[in-house]
């Protein structure tokens, strides 16, 4: 009975805690209308944007895609600038060179949009467009990389969204999770699992119904490898979100690992509405107490492919000194 009760007592902790999540985040993520803050209008406009170069950094994109996300971008800018947030930030001028870098992508298959491009001009910005949109990597600087002092290795690691058409053996995979189970763990628990599926359907069924993800790019992938980490390594309302950060430390250095290997990589979203997230565990077979934290696109880098610029805000963004 004493345990019972003091079982009934945490639970009813840690609902209060759940809520106490959801109100902070029903109020602050930036679905909410009512949240004109700048970190959700910056974020607004840094994930449309991403939208365009990431369409870019495709092996083949579809010549003038994405009207209907430049629409919107265009109507987050506008928010922002009516907002008083300035059309001189960084932010701006990153916007604005990325829609003059998908107009020059395009221009050499002979695309125009003259309407687009009056627009830009509106925003009277400098934009550095020559960092914007995409870049092209070569596999030869790569494996330069691979063998220089860690800073180059390092910062020579992009999300990939073209892969060879080459089979990432098992053995390799094997050798990348072996590194990457270095990782720090909460109190060592070592929650994180990979689950990778050698059967080539199951892998384009994660493409084509588990994933929106990898869209545009899945056909390339070689695997896909599924990131959990696992209730059952945590206690009380305090560890509730430990094994999303013990998975996400393995992940990151899982990517590296890959790296290390000449394996390319793409991490994807895996939160998820509970319905989808069901179908997963179902299809995939992963225990209810697994959560399945992240996604990875993986496949071996082709001689010479591009990829998304992803520009970084400031460093004073990052690290507030007090
Ligand atoms: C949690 C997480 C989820 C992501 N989801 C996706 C995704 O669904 N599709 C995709 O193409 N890239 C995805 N990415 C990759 C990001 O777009 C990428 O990391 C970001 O633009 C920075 O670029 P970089 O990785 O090349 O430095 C995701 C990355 C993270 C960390």
């Amino acid at each position: 009975m004493k345990k019972r009760l003091g079982q009934w007592k945490r639970d009813i902790l840690m609902l209060l805690d759940y809520l106490s999540d959801f109100k902070n985040y029903q109020k602050s993520n930036f679905g909410n209308y009512k949240n004109t803050d700048i970190i959700a209008m910056e974020a607004k406009i840094h994930r449309q944007m991403h939208i365009i170069e990431k369409g870019m950094s495709l092996s083949n994109p579809r010549v003038g895609f994405g009207q209907e996300k430049i629409k919107i971008l265009l109507e987050y800018i506008d928010e922002y600038i009516k907002l008083g947030y300035g059309n001189k930030s960084k932010i701006i001028s990153q916007a604005v060179g990325t829609l003059k870098a998908y107009l020059d992508f395009f221009k050499t298959q002979g695309y125009k949009n003259e309407q687009l491009a009056q627009k830009i001009e509106t925003y009277n910005v400098y934009s550095d467009k020559q960092n914007c949109g995409v870049k092209v990597l070569t596999l030869e600087e790569l494996k330069k990389a691979q063998h220089s002092e860690f800073p180059e290795f390092f910062l020579s690691r992009h999300s990939v969204r073209q892969f060879l058409d080459k089979d990432v053996d098992v053995s390799v995979i094997r050798k990348a999770v072996a590194m990457a189970m270095n990782s720090p763990s909460a109190c060592n628990r070592q929650s994180a699992k990979v689950y990778v599926y050698l059967n080539k359907e199951i892998n384009d069924i994660i493409g084509k119904d588990l994933l929106e993800g990898s869209g545009g790019f899945s056909q390339e992938v070689n695997k896909y490898l599924v990131i959990t980490g696992n209730y059952a390594a945590f206690t009380d309302s305090y560890e509730r979100n430990q094994c999303i950060v013990d998975a996400s430390l393995f992940a990151m250095n899982l990517v590296l690992a890959l790296h290390y290997y000449g394996v390319g990589s793409c991490l994807l979203q895996a939160s998820e509405r509970k319905e989808l997230d069901k179908k997963r565990h179902e299809l995939l077979e992963i225990p209810s107490n697994e959560k399945i934290v992240l996604f990875l696109a993986i496949g071996y880098y082709k001689d010479e492919f591009r990829v998304a610029q992803s520009q970084r805000k400031d460093i004073q963004d990052y690290l507030i000194i007090k």
